[in-house]
């Protein structure tokens, strides 16, 4: 079974943009899970400019299903991880003023860093996840590192989908298998959306867990949240095509 994940980061930008709080992100949190989703994603950053660190604070006992927070592990994000204790954290390389994630960890590179953060992070109890590109030669370097699972970063994915179709899937299929031969849970996420979800999923193994924002949140403009949510969870686990 593939668990949504839902990432409530566009809800805070909409929130930040007049300073108030509408939309309350709490209740958007608590909202998302009453439909369903099975998780709620959050990615505070440094410059506070969608999810702020008393938010993250604020979620945790109102969050039933399973919390995920992913960041860069700088000293205040880890700080905050560690007061909060989500149920896991993703780590992520990017540099305090990227837009969005853009990238995966270079594992063989940071292995010690990633090594050390990691097993902080276990001994407070955290799962923990690692983002990275969909290379299957680089998954025994995540496993060294002692993490939990990786999540492969599916731009690249979503990026080749419209004019490929499946096939876009293959280097996915082949990490997430390499992942899992070496004892990796996968997880999957950006830019995942309403017509490229169901393949993504049909093509590649093992996948726990999809972490999404951006569209779904653009959807629930037109479908509104409840029915979104509804159509993200029917193309997360589609039923199995007759042959
Ligand atoms: N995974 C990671 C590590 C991310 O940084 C993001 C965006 O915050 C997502 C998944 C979700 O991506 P999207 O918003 O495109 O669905």
């Amino acid at each position: 079974m593939v668990r949504l994940s839902v990432n409530i980061n566009k809800i805070a930008t909409l929130r930040n943009a007049r300073g108030g709080n509408m939309p309350n992100v709490l209740q958007v949190a608590k909202d998302c899970e009453s439909f369903g989703a099975q998780g709620i994603t959050v990615h505070p950053r440094p410059d506070e400019r969608h999810i702020k660190y008393k938010d993250v604070l604020d979620l945790k006992p109102l969050v039933s299903t399973e919390f995920n927070v992913e960041g860069y592990p700088s000293p205040d994000f880890l700080d905050l991880v560690f007061k909060v204790k989500p149920h896991q954290v993703t780590l992520v390389p990017d540099p305090p003023e990227a837009l969005t994630s853009n990238a995966g960890w270079d594992v063989v590179k940071y292995r010690d860093f990633l090594k050390e953060t990691v097993a902080r992070l276990q001994n407070e109890g955290i799962r923990v996840s690692i983002f990275m590109e969909p290379d299957a030669s680089l998954m025994e370097s995540a496993a060294e590192t002692g993490t939990d699972r990786i999540e492969l970063y599916t731009e690249s994915y979503a990026k080749h989908f419209p004019e490929i179709g499946a096939e876009a899937a293959k280097a996915f299929a082949d990490a997430s298998k390499a992942a899992h031969a070496c004892g990796l849970g996968v997880n999957a996420g950006h830019d995942l959306n309403l017509d490229n979800l169901k393949t993504f999923v049909q093509e590649v193994p093992h996948v726990l867990e999809v972490s999404i924002g951006h569209a779904l949140i653009c959807d629930s403009l037109y479908y509104g949240l409840q029915n979104t949510i509804g159509m993200y969870l029917a193309l997360c686990n589609p039923p199995t095509e007759l042959p």
